[in-house]
């Protein structure tokens, strides 16, 4: 017996030399790439750790190596544990699925029936549902009953043949054993297709099976690699006694509050588009993507959960909900975005006109329409919710107060103190209540919900109500360097005089020393755009955008930029509105007391200085990685090109134009 079980076991093992050229021909970064949206930082790669809840990215991919390491949960190693760890394949099953990702052939296609009934249960249940898949496909397409219900019934809701491939969309027969039949016929098991939800066992009790989806089209669901894990399956009876979807039942590998339907194609759209958009249904995704709104999921009519939002967040920090205009729909999306704003990021909210649903919107209009209706509608989530929370209780001073409490929690829920504090301008503008009543709600929420949380230990960070919006030292702002390359305090220095120093003139001697005045604004960010150096953030870059958009206007005005729609952006300005008086930090040791323009001067060449040092300081940084890299790896004539390079970043930094030096113009 024992001598069998291992002839068992060695049929399903991959043979040692397929394992090598598996793991000689997996592209580490490509891999990961699937399921991380990571940037490449000379050379390696960086993003923020798919295992641990971060916003400053400590998880390193190194193409060198084949290796990653996420510095966040310590996890760490080449390909296959990546897969492991994050997909929760086996050793084989992640060799498989890289087998198949570079089409390396193994000889396990045609399983035995021994082979079949030995594979782990998981592997069997990808199986069976993988077959599913095909199955549904082929009858739409190869049977007259699947191409005249099925495919006319797509065909109607406006998809294309494109599209219905891309989705792998199918149709089961409208019988009670032809799929039952055929898959048995083809030796699998009705153990992992009935735990796949594809058959069901009879009422009777006579230990028959049934069709799990008969009669219905099918929306196969995949997770991120692309796998079917389960099915939706739509009725095409209008019998309001029929349930209009069924679905897979939860399995070992469908965890349906774990999967968005839509991810796989999604997810380098929403990687692009910096936001993924929220819908309800299946169709929904699909009439989007169809039209070219792409970065499109949908949590399939289930409340959103914790799990589904991590996901999103691997790609991106903004989410779009999607739903159809009435108040229903839009009080049922509330705990989803407090749970959004919970998890750091920004939320919005487009309504559709009364009737209409993202489906039949899409349907009904071009891309283009359909991108400025987006755009247009995209409202803050604070807007959203106190409209229709005022609509509801009119003048009643009662419900009035609760309505407040309701929005200071839910802003409560916000981790950034700087968020918090727009928020909270903008609610009291809405509701036209004084900014210290509500912060005074808020602190009472936040300590609340924090002795909830931490059952007494430490106290929150509070906004003081005397100084409304002008405490900014959050408790959960992230100030951890990350391997030396974090510049942001240089990049907010020189965006912090931008704002509320930029229409003022400071004067320099030129090369024939003949004094001439020179715009802040313009001053800094041609020093910016000659060295072609970049912010490291979104908000700072589109910050810096916005502020080069106004060069040259004649009257300043920073206000659309403090109102601007991303509420990183109006935050990070609220933020350096608020610290203008920090000027002195550059003249800390100047003994005479110096004007205000000679101030403005010093600390507007001081920011420069540092601004740039850091960059190049950073480059060299890397720089002597790569070195000792190149060193220990043995590649000589690597290792003397970059000692060139390191002497030429050295020039540069003695030849910067030290603060107070002078500094000439061209
Ligand atoms: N849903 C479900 N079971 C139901 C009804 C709905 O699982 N009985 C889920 C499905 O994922 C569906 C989503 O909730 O896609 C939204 O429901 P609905 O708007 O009714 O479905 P649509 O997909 O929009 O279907 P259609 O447009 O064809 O009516
Ligand atoms: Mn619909």
């Amino acid at each position: 017996m024992f001598f069998l079980c291992q002839i068992v076991a060695l049929q399903h093992m991959i043979p040692k030399h397929k394992v090598d050229e598996i793991l000689m021909t997996a592209q580490i970064e490509d891999v990961i790439a699937d399921f991380v949206n990571i940037k490449k930082s000379g050379r390696q790669y960086k993003g923020l750790s798919p295992f641990a809840n971060e916003k400053t990215p400590s998880f390193y991919v190194v193409p060198e190596k084949q290796i990653f390491k996420d510095f966040s949960s310590g996890k760490g190693g080449n390909v296959a544990t990546f897969l492991m760890e994050h997909e929760h394949f086996t050793f084989p099953e992640a060799l498989r699925f890289l087998a198949k990702r570079y089409n390396i052939e193994l000889e396990e296609e045609e399983l035995s029936d021994e082979q079949k009934q030995a594979e782990s249960e998981r592997e069997s249940l990808y199986i069976v549902t993988e077959y599913g898949q095909k199955h549904f496909q082929e009858n739409l397409h190869d049977s007259d009953e699947g191409k005249s219900i099925g495919l006319g019934y797509f065909k109607e809701r406006g998809f294309t043949e494109e599209t219905i491939d891309k989705f792998k969309l199918g149709y089961a027969k409208n019988d009670w054993e032809y799929f039952y039949k055929t898959a048995i016929d083809n030796g699998y098991q009705e153990q992992f297709l009935e735990s796949s939800g594809l058959i069901k066992k009879s009422p009777k009790g006579d230990h028959k099976y049934y069709d799990g989806f008969k009669g219905r089209v099918i929306f196969p669901i995949h997770n991120l690699s692309g796998r079917p894990l389960g099915f939706g399956a739509r009725t095409l009876l209008t019998d309001k006694k029929v349930p209009k979807y069924l679905n897979s039942p939860e399995s070992l590998i469908y965890n349906k509050s774990a999967v968005l339907y839509g991810i796989y194609f999604a997810k380098g759209e929403i990687i692009k588009e910096d936001n993924c958009y929220l819908v309800e249904g299946y169709t929904d995704v699909i009439q989007l993507y169809q039209s070219g709104i792409k970065n499109v999921v949908s949590s399939s009519g289930t409340a959103l959960t914790q799990d589904q939002i991590k996901l999103i967040k691997r790609y991106t920090n903004s989410i779009t909900l999607l739903y159809d205009g009435d108040a229903a729909g839009i009080r049922a999306s509330f705990r989803g975005i407090d749970m959004i704003l919970e998890e750091g990021m920004n939320v919005k909210m487009v309504t559709f006109p009364e009737g209409e649903d993202p489906d039949s919107f899409a349907k009904a209009n071009d891309l283009e329409d359909i991108q400025s209706y987006l755009n247009d509608n995209a409202k803050d989530f604070i807007v959203t919710k106190t409209s229709l929370l005022l609509s509801d209780t009119g003048n009643d001073p009662i419900k009035r107060a609760g309505l407040i409490k309701d929005i200071v929690s839910t802003i409560a829920l916000i981790p950034e103190e700087i968020s918090r504090s727009v928020y909270i301008k903008e609610c009291s503008t809405l509701l036209d209540v004084p900014e210290k009543v509500l912060i005074n709600e808020l602190n009472k929420i936040r300590r609340k919900n924090h002795a909830d949380k931490n059952k007494g230990y430490g106290a929150p960070s509070e906004m003081p109500p005397e100084e409304a919006g002008h405490d900014f030292e959050g408790d959960q702002q992230d100030k951890k360097v990350g391997l030396g390359d974090n510049i942001d305090d240089q990049e907010k220095d020189l965006l912090r005089i931008l704002l509320n120093y930029g229409d003022k003139n400071i004067t320099f001697l030129n090369e024939a020393k003949e004094e001439v005045e020179v715009n802040v604004a313009q001053f800094i960010v041609h020093e910016i755009q000659r060295d072609e150096m970049e912010f490291s953030k979104p908000e700072f870059a589109i910050l810096l955008e916005k502020i080069e958009a106004m060069l040259g206007d004649d009257n300043w005005n920073i206000s659309d930029i403090i109102n601007h729609s991303d509420a990183n952006v109006s935050g990070i300005t609220a933020e350096l509105l608020a610290s203008r008086y920090e000027l002195h930090a550059w003249d800390k040791h100047q003994i005479t007391v110096p004007s205000e323009e000679d101030k403005l001067k010093r600390a507007v060449e001081g920011s420069i200085y540092a601004f740039k040092l850091k960059n190049v300081a950073k480059m060299i940084f890397d720089n002597q990685k790569e070195m000792k890299t190149a060193q220990e790896s043995g590649d000589i004539d690597k290792a003397m090109l970059l000692q060139k390079e390191q002497i030429i970043l050295n020039q540069i930094v003695s030849s910067l134009s030290k603060p107070s030096g002078r500094i000439i113009i061209n």
